[in-house]
């Protein structure tokens, strides 16, 4: 039986989820020959450790200690890494990445701040451990496109990633485009309904699509983009005339962001843009994501799907820890 002892960081409602998941799954990995022993759940006041194992917990059971000094005594194998994203500071999740490799452990990454500020450095420190860092859940989660950049495109010479990547602009310019409502009543809307943050700014300023473009052309592509080289279009800054001008020329309006590799260099941007009724990206609507990949030898992917989060983020998680398991 191989035992995987596996370190929780960040116990919100990705943690909480992924811990769940590796209990729901128990019977088949044992079946598999493969004891996935969760060894640390940690919070950010507590946290909990046990080298003979954990069941999933309320936070509020949390009482011991935690922080990423908390992870030697659990001596994890991996460490799951789900806690907030702080660009300014990329902590705790840069702190807690470093202390893994610090003790030998590989890393599956869920927060995008550290990845972003320095996510090559942190790869790189990895790779000179002979350790994985696995960013899956962070660039695009349950869109597989790191997937298809780093497996089913290998070698075949991408030039172009286009993607719908940021659901809650989605949701919003569905709501403005195709129901006539205005920015801040489809704000309200998707408030109520938890898919936008009391802070929208990220996401609607294009900071968020960004980020995830970026992680996709370094972690999927081996660029070393920075996101001052990632040009954004405010959502919030549209006015009801482009809506009108769409509607009389019968298009959709998505928020793109879009990476393409010429012979001048790399060019990336998140903006609007807007696609007669028929493409494939007009029809992505609401919560949905989309990619479409442009190779020189394998021509257009395109790629669409809708996960129920925390669950989709979650599968990426576990999708990752499977993989260094393997
Ligand atoms: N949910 C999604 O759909 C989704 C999708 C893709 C990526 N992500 C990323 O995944 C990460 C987790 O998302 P989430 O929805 O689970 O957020 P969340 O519910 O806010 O969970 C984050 C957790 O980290 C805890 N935390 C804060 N500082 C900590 C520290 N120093 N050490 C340990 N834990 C600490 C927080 O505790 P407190 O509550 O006490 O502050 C919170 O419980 C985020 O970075 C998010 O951007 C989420």
């Amino acid at each position: 039986m191989q035992t995987i002892r596996i370190a929780i960081a960040g116990y919100g409602n990705v943690g909480r989820m992924v811990a769940q998941m590796i209990v729901e799954r128990r019977a088949e990995d044992l079946a598999a020959g493969r004891d996935l022993r969760l060894v640390a759940l940690l919070g950010r006041r507590n946290g909990l450790v046990s080298s003979e194992g954990l069941e999933p917990v309320a936070p509020a059971a949390l009482t011991g200690p935690t922080g990423p000094a908390a992870l030697a005594a659990a001596a994890p194998d991996v460490v799951i890494e789900a806690g907030p994203s702080d660009y300014a500071s990329g902590e705790p999740s840069a702190s807690y990445i470093r202390a893994a490799f610090g003790l030998g452990s590989h890393v599956v990454v869920a927060s995008k701040a550290a990845l972003v500020r320095e996510g090559i450095a942190l790869r790189n420190e990895a790779a000179a451990k002979g350790l994985q860092l696995r960013i899956s859940a962070a660039a695009a989660a349950a869109l597989p496109v790191l997937d298809l950049l780093c497996d089913s495109h290998r070698g075949a010479g991408v030039f172009r990633i286009e993607g719908i990547l940021n659901a809650t602009c989605n949701v919003l310019l569905t709501a403005m485009a195709r129901d006539g409502q205005s920015f801040d009543l489809a704000l309200a809307a998707a408030r109520a309904a938890g898919v936008a943050e009391a802070d929208h700014r990220n996401d609607t300023g294009g900071f968020d699509a960004a980020a995830k473009l970026l992680l996709l052309a370094n972690f999927g592509l081996g660029l070393s983009l920075t996101l001052d080289q990632i040009g954004r279009e405010d959502l919030a800054a549209l006015t009801p005339a482009h809506f009108d001008l769409w509607r009389a020329r019968g298009e959709v309006p998505k928020q793109i962001a879009r990476l393409e590799l010429t012979e001048s260099g790399v060019h990336a941007d998140v903006s609007i843009r807007a696609f007669p009724a028929g493409h494939a990206f007009a029809g992505v609507e609401g919560g949905a994501k989309a990619v479409r990949i442009t190779s020189r030898d394998m021509g257009e992917v395109f790629c669409t799907g809708h996960g129920e989060e925390p669950r989709a983020t979650a599968a990426a998680l576990l999708k990752d820890l499977l993989r260094i398991c393997a």
